[in-house]
């Protein structure tokens, strides 16, 4: 430093003396960054990051939205999804559901606020968990091609149908909404959602088409029409004239619980005193539970929750692990089931050998969560090409971020040469096979707020691991038992071959005459055949 100034000093340059922020400085630039203004420049983070992309999340949050929104009201879920050309790079989507339609006053907040839904505050296993899915698909939209949403929709056959156009106040994250008029609708009830984005339509791995048609595959009870930009419609009809059953809400397990939650709880309860707090906010704390817990902190059943201190609230939260309680009700979680996974996956890809595995559930950080997995082999599958995964959580595709999801890092860590399949050091077996694997949960442990892949919890991991390896050794049976068939079939392809040389030459041998080389050789046919018909 010293060196420098003296430099400085020899050759005249002085520094010019920088300046320095300060506190007071700074402050004036300290401020307030609405949750909108966040996702427009973090937009990669909801999905948004290219145009393709664009356009399978916009869909994916809209069908989403219908789907849970259908089941919620126990209707069988009918959908049509449209994709309309409207220049280059821009494309006009628009999803349409009979489910319960929006009341008119939620509709501006939901499509014009992020940060705005009814499942985020519920453990219940949805699509939707944030409240940013449908509203985030509508700013970008509007911050590509400058046109509001536009939503229809209707709550009854005696009720008006609506028709708005909502977009998002960024900076305020705040709704504006420039149409709000009753139309003539011709449903009786459902929703409307059009979205007019830059975007690019591909065909092929990741596409729209893909994704719709790996929804259908997961919800079996859905009819869904789709009308892409180009070519024919299609029509996915429901395989199963059944709503899933239906996953009940359930309540934090003391287990999962985080200090700050518990502060906050404790601050929030409707009970009275502790005991009836702890009893009412969590689920499988009885009478006698609560008390250890409170005996387990020294606390006393009569505290007043809102006026525990920080200590004693620390020592509640160390209590609890060291009390004994049920793992949570399970009744929350709707899988799809063996029967209709196996059933899906048979009508979708023709094959040779299919089987599913639906695992009792378990819990992870106090979520319970259920995985199951689904294989298909032989048919047209291409033999000598890696295996196709399919990702699902709560029964939604996942497209995205395959390598770091624990889904396929389940997939990759099994050891599929034991199942009689031919897999190179870390990479997905090679073999005439699809696999699905679907987490079910009440809260899906996601990496990112764009829902693309599973967090590697070590109880998730280890799920799916003994769910593969369950439909692994399955697999195993049918394709030791086929190539036991392979090989036999050579086998006897090769004594049928040589037979009549051997009749011939041992004619010869015996000295036997032509009509009797041809009995003998006849005769060495039928011992073969009987031999193969008893197996
Ligand atoms: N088609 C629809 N029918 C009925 N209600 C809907 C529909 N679409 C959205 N909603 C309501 O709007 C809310 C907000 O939707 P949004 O997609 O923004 O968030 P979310 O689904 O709760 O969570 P996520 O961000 O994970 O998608 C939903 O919670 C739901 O209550
Ligand atoms: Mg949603």
């Amino acid at each position: 430093m010293a060196a420098t100034r003296k430099t400085a000093k020899k050759t005249g340059t002085k520094k010019k003396a920088r300046s320095r922020e300060d506190a007071t400085s700074m402050a004036a630039r300290q401020r307030d960054i609405s949750v909108s203004e966040f996702f427009t420049k973090n937009r990669h983070l909801l999905g948004f990051d290219n145009p393709q992309k664009a356009l399978l999340t916009t869909i994916k949050e809209a069908v989403d939205n219908s789907l849970d929104a259908c089941e919620e009201a126990g209707i069988l879920p009918e959908l049509m999804i449209e994709i309309m050309e409207m220049g280059p790079e821009r494309y006009r989507v628009a999803i349409q559901d009979n489910g319960p339609g929006i009341v008119k006053a939620q509709v501006p907040k939901i499509f014009g606020k992020l940060l705005y839904g009814s499942k985020f505050h519920r453990l219940k296993q949805q699509r939707g968990q944030q409240g940013i899915g449908i509203s985030a698909a509508g700013m970008y939209g509007m911050l590509t091609t400058g046109k509001p949403v536009r939503i229809f929709s209707r709550t009854g056959k005696r009720k008006q149908a609506h028709q708005f156009e909502v977009a998002v106040d960024t900076k305020k994250n705040a709704p504006v909404v420039s149409k709000d008029d009753v139309v003539e609708w011709p449903v009786d009830h459902g929703t409307r959602v059009e979205i007019e984005l830059e975007a690019t339509y591909k065909k092929g791995r990741r596409s729209v088409d893909d994704y719709i048609e790996q929804t259908a595959l997961a919800n079996p009870h859905a009819t869904i029409f789709y009308y892409p930009p180009k070519g024919e419609a299609v029509q996915y009809p429901r395989v199963s004239p059944e709503l899933p059953k239906e996953a009940l809400e359930i309540k934090p397990h003391p287990y999962g619980v985080e200090l700050g939650i518990l502060m906050r709880m404790m601050k929030e309860t409707q009970g009275k005193h502790l005991r009836s707090a702890l009893q009412q906010d969590f689920s499988r704390v009885s009478g006698a539970v609560a008390d250890r817990i409170i005996e387990e902190a020294k606390l006393s059943p009569k505290a007043r929750p809102k006026s525990l201190n920080a200590n004693q609230l620390e020592a509640l939260f160390k209590a609890i692990p060291k009390v004994k309680v049920l793992a949570p009700p399970t009744a929350c979680l709707s899988p799809i089931g063996e029967e209709l996974l196996a059933r899906g996956l048979d009508t979708r890809i023709p094959s040779d050998f299919f089987t599913a595995v639906t695992r009792p559930p378990a819990v992870y950080r106090g979520n319970p969560f259920q995985i199951e997995v689904g294989l298909v082999y032989g048919g047209e599958q291409p033999a000598d090409e890696l295996v196709t995964l399919y990702r699902f959580a709560n029964r939604v595709p996942l497209q995205y971020q395959q390598s770091a999801c624990a889904i396929s890092k389940s997939v990759l860590g099994t050891d599929w040469k034991k199942y009689g399949l031919q897999q190179s050091r870390g990479a997905l077996p090679t073999a005439p096979m699809s696999v699905v694997v679907h987490i079910a949960s009440v809260w899906v442990p996601f990496t990112s707020e764009s829902k693309e892949a599973v967090a590697s919890y070590p109880e998730i991991i280890k799920e799916i691991r003994l769910a593969l390896q369950e439909a692994g050794r399955r697999l195993a049976t049918f394709v030791r038992k086929r190539r036991r068939e392979a090989d036999e079939l050579k086998k006897r392809a090769y004594i049928e071959r040589y037979i009549p040389h051997i009749g011939d030459a041992l004619g010869d041998i015996l000295g036997f005459s032509e009509r009797k080389k041809a009995n003998t050789v006849s005769n060495l046919k039928t011992i073969l055949e009987r031999s193969r018909k008893m197996g």
